[in-house]
C-alpha cells in the first residue's frame, strides 16, 4: 500500500529487494526448527570471560580513549596488530594500509560507493555472497557472472567475461559463501595475470581464510598479485583490495572488519566512511584489541577450527548416511557452508516449505546468483551453529523432505 513516503524515496532505493534470506530466516526461528540457514558462528565459543576482563580493563585504564571520538582510519594498536597478523600470510602492509570498518559488510558498501557508477558492471562468481550484491545494487551495479566449480572460479571462462569491461571483480577465494569451494592455486595465478592484462582490479573478500580444517593455506590474491608482478612499490600500484573481519573468529556482534589497500585508496575510503559513520565504535575496537592481543586470538581460532571441523565432518557423514545417491555436495576444506546439488527436477523453494514442515531449514540456492537462471536446485547448509548430534538429526529430517519431493517433484507446496 503506497503512502506519501513511497514517492519520496530516492531513485536508488527502487532497485532494492528485501532480502529473501532475512524473510526466510524469520520462519526458522521456531525453537523446534533445526536451522542450517543462517551463517552464524557457534555462540558457545564466544570468549565471554576474556571479553569481561577486557571490558573491565578498558573502563579502568583506557576509558578516556575508548569512550571518545576516534580517527576514521581506526584504533592504531588494532590496525598495527592486523598488519602484523596478516604478514604471516605473506600480506606485506603497514598500519597505514589498513582501514577498520563496521564489519566487512560496511567495507563492501564503501567499495561500492568508491567504484560503482550507475550501470557499471561488476564481475562476480556464480553463486556469490548475497550481501555483496545487496551492497552493490544500491549504487546501480549491473553484473557479469562467471561460474565456480570444485576449484573455485572457472578462470578459463574469465577472459570472455572480462572483455565485457567490468569495473572490478568481486572474488571469494577461500571456502566461498555459499559454494564452500576454494580457488585452486594455479587459478589464483591466472586470475591475477588476467586482472593485470585487462587492468581490472580485484576485491578479495576473505572472512573465512583462517577457518581451514584440512590442507595447506593458499596465498591470498593480494600476495600473488604482489609477488607475480614483482611490485617493488608496495601496494601503490597493486590490483587487489583485500577485506576481512573479526566476525567469524571473535564475534559478529562486534561489527569489526578491515580493508587492506594502497594508501591512495585508503585515503578516499576514509573520506567516504566519514560521511557514513565518522568511525567504527572506538570502545569496540579497543576491547577487541585487548581481547585479541598476546596471542589469544590465535589460540582461540585453533579451538574454533577444531569444533567446526567436527561439525563439518558430522554433516558430511550424515549426508552420506541419509541422502539418496542422486544428490551431490561439495567437500569444503574450511569455512561455514556446504553446498548441495539436487536432481534437476527438484525445485529448492518448494523443498524449503517441505523441510520447514519437517522442522529443518536451509537457504535455497537461487538467492546467490546475480544473473541468469541458477536452476533453483541448490541448498546452502551451515554447519557451525549446531552440535554434531543436532546436525545428524537435521540432515535426517531434511532427507525425508528430499526423498518425498524426489518421488513427487511436480507437487508445489509453497
Ligand atoms: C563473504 C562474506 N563477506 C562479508 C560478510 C560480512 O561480514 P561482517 O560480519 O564482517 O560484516 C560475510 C558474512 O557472512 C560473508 O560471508
Amino acid at each position: 500500500m503506497p503512502t506519501p513516503w513511497t514517492n519520496r524515496f530516492a531513485q536508488r532505493t527502487k532497485v532494492i529487494k528485501s532480502s529473501v534470506i532475512r524473510e526466510l530466516l524469520k520462519l526458522t526461528q521456531r525453537p523446534e526448527v533445526i536451522s542450517f540457514a543462517g551463517g552464524l558462528p557457534a555462540p558457545e565459543l564466544f570468549p565471554i570471560e576474556r571479553f569481561k576482563e577486557a571490558c573491565q580493563r578498558v573502563l579502568v585504564e583506557k576509558a578516556a580513549c575508548a569512550l571518545q571520538y576516534g580517527t576514521t582510519e581506526g584504533y592504531a594498536p588494532l590496525r598495527e596488530m592486523i598488519a602484523r597478523n596478516i604478514a604471516r600470510y605473506g600480506i606485506v602492509a603497514s598500519a597505514d594500509n589498513v582501514l577498520i570498518t563496521s564489519g566487512s559488510q560496511q567495507a563492501l558498501d564503501l567499495i561500492g560507493k568508491l567504484l560503482i557508477n550507475p550501470g557499471d558492471r561488476v564481475l562476480v562468481e556464480a553463486p556469490t555472497y548475497l550481501g555483496a550484491l545487496q551492497a552493490f545494487d544500491v549504487y546501480g551495479a549491473e553484473y557479469v557472472s562467471v561460474p565456480i566449480d570444485d576449484d573455485g572460479l572457472q578462470t578459463e571462462l574469465l577472459e570472455e567475461a572480462l572483455r565485457s569491461g567490468p569495473k572490478f571483480m568481486y572474488i571469494l577465494p577461500n571456502f566461498q559463501n555459499p559454494g564452500g569451494v576454494t580457488l585452486a592455486e594455479g587459478r589464483r595465478h591466472q586470475l591475477v595475470l588476467l586482472a593485470e592484462t585487462y587492468g581490472i582490479p580485484i576485491i578479495e573478500d576473505d572472512p573465512y581464510g583462517q577457518l581451514r580444517y584440512e590442507g595447506e593455506h593458499l596465498p591470498p590474491l593480494i600476495v600473488v598479485d604482489r609477488e607475480n608482478l614483482r611490485r617493488d612499490d608496495g601496494y601503490r600500484l597493486g590490483n587487489v583490495i583485500y577485506l576481512s573481519t573479526f566476525s567469524k573468529t571473535l564475534a559478529p556482534g562486534l561489527r569489526l572488519g578491515w580493508i587492506v589497500a594502497p594508501s591512495e585508496v585508503i585515503a578516499k575510503l576514509v573520506q567516504l566512511k566519514q560521511g557514513a559513520d565518522l568511525h567504527t565504535s572506538t570502545f569496540t575496537q579497543v576491547v577487541a584489541y585487548e581481547v585479541a592481543r598476546d596471542g589469544f586470538l590465535d589460540e582461540h581460532v585453533r579451538k574454533i577450527r577444531q569444533v567446526y571441523r567436527e561439525r563439518r565432518d558430522a554433516m558430511l557423514a550424515a549426508l552420506q548416511e541419509f541422502f539418496p545417491p542422486e544428490v551431490t555436495w561439495a567437500h569444503p576444506a574450511g569455512g561455514l557452508f556446504l553446498w548441495v546439488t539436487l536432481p534437476k527436477d527438484i525445485e529448492c523453494k518448494a523443498l524449503f516449505a517441505d523441510a520447514l514442515r519437517q522442522n529443518v531449514a536451509f537457504v535455497p540456492g537461487d538467492s546467490f546468483y546475480a544473473t541468469g537462471d541458477a536452476g533453483g536446485r541448490h541448498m546452502r547448509l551451515n554447519f557451525s551453529n549446531a552440535p554434531p548430534e543436532q546436525i545428524r538429526e537435521g540432515i535426517r529430517r531434511l532427507s525425508i523432505a528430499v526423498q518425498c519431493r524426489m518421488k513427487r517433484p511436480e507437487m508445489i507446496a509453497l
